[in-house]
């Protein structure tokens, strides 16, 4: 398969060595990269709001996902993660509604919010849970 270049690819570095969750991970920069291909392309507005919604729904789904983990396996840092999640999501409703006005355009600098704060969460946060979830068997 020929390879694309994206902007904002999932990489090794960023394993959580969960599958389900590195699936989730690599789903959401495919969606940014969507937003950023529909974006750099002059798109339809309509495109743009379909990608934004795709990805806040994939986001609440990841997130659930996350979520049900730490309670399954009593995750001891689950609220202050789970408070990164709720402010994310409010971060990036609050975007579609400015999108949806019309007050703001998704531009770079949106794009690249979105993905720096996915990696870092990535790298810091959900590095966190790691060695936790993997003690209880999830692969
Ligand atoms: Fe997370």
């Amino acid at each position: 398969m020929q390879n694309t270049m994206n902007l904002y690819d999932w990489k090794d570095s960023y394993s959580v060595e969960i599958s389900s969750i590195d699936d989730d991970h690599k789903g959401l920069f495919r969606i940014i990269n969507q937003l950023f291909d529909a974006m750099s392309h002059g798109k339809a507005r309509g495109l743009l709001d379909e990608t934004l919604n795709q990805l806040i729904d994939y986001t609440k789904t990841h997130f659930r996902r996350e979520e049900m983990y730490f309670s399954t396996t009593n995750y001891p840092e689950t609220l202050e993660h789970k408070l990164q999640h709720e402010m994310f999501i409010e971060k990036i409703v609050a975007l579609k509604k400015g999108f949806e006005s019309g007050d703001k355009e998704i531009s770079i600098e949106l794009i690249k919010y979105l993905s720096d704060w996915l990696i870092n969460h990535i790298l810091i946060s959900d590095k966190r849970y790691m060695a936790h979830l993997k003690k209880y068997g999830l692969t």
